[in-house]
């Protein structure tokens, strides 16, 4: 596998390098080749030297997925290290919070800008390789993208405008071979969620909204996304492939209507 993958530093993208590589040995009986990216340089080496370790090709790559410049440099390395790039993982992202009468004008751009347009720069620049592959592209979102969250600001809409960017692509790019499909992670406790998630009791409560009754960890994801940019995902593409434990279908049990169908109401 030759891939690329935004965001590898830390929790789901750190998951998701490690899982892949893992994929590697055993599927294709061969080393990884991976360019993994962040803006956080120190921790994604860390990581590459424990991919080395197990006889994985890893380059990095740190930069700013807002800067215009990045996508196409990034994907420029990833070719002059490896000639070519089979998948392609545009996961970097961050979630701050506010009411929209506070947010300003550069937080609302730079979600964009990370989550949206930085998605996009990294297609435009991988098009002609992942053509070349028949490979794909896996754009993570959110179910934020699709449910309103309280207090996410820019977040959400960005989100949305992301999921609808990898369906836009998966269209686009269908009669050239390649995949794209969006992952929707629920609530995951994650390096970047940690600030909610460290705290017991706030996460056994957002837990026991969740039908599994448990907040997902980064591997619940990179096991999904596995299969997805695997080989027996070949003819699935423009899903929003959603991993939230059954979260987003918790409406009408949030009426209480759960447990007594006669017209009662029970909570
Ligand atoms: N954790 C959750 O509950 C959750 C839920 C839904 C969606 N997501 C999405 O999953 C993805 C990964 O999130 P996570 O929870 O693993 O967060 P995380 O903070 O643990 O990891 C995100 C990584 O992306 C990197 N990153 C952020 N902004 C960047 C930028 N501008 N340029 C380069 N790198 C950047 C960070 O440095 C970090 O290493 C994000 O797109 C996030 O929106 C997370």
């Amino acid at each position: 596998m030759h891939c690329i993958i935004t965001g590898a530093a830390r929790g789901i993208g750190r998951a998701i390098a490690r899982r892949l590589a893992q994929d590697s040995l055993t599927r294709d009986k061969a080393p990884a080749a991976m360019l993994l990216s962040d803006q956080h340089a120190s921790e994604l080496e860390v990581l590459a030297e424990e991919l080395r370790a197990n006889g994985h090709h890893i380059t990095c790559f740190a930069g700013d997925m807002s800067d215009p410049e990045v996508p196409a440099r990034m994907v420029a390395a990833a070719v002059d290290a490896f000639k070519t790039i089979d998948v392609v993982i545009s996961n970097a992202g961050y979630a701050v919070g506010n009411s929209f009468m506070d947010f300003k004008l550069e937080d609302w751009d730079r979600n964009f800008a990370v989550h949206t347009r930085g998605a996009w720069l990294l297609a435009k620049a991988s098009h002609q390789y992942l053509k070349a592959t028949r490979g794909n592209m896996l754009i993570t979102a959110s179910i934020s993208g699709s449910n309103a969250t309280p207090a996410l600001g820019a977040y959400s809409p960005s989100k949305a405008a992301t999921l609808m960017f990898a369906k836009q692509l998966a269209v686009e790019w269908g009669p050239d071979g390649i995949r794209v499909n969006a992952l929707s992670p629920g609530l995951v406790h994650t390096d970047g969620s940690n600030v909610v998630f460290a705290d017991p009791e706030v996460k056994a409560l957002r837990a026991s909204k969740i039908p599994l009754r448990r907040v997902a960890d980064p591997q619940d994801m990179a096991n999904v996304v596995s299969f997805i940019v695997g080989p027996d995902a070949a003819y699935v593409s423009g899903a929003d492939i959603v991993v939230d434990g059954g979260l987003v279908n918790t409406l009408m049990p949030n009426l209480g209507m759960s447990n007594n169908w006669n017209g009662k109401v029970t909570g």
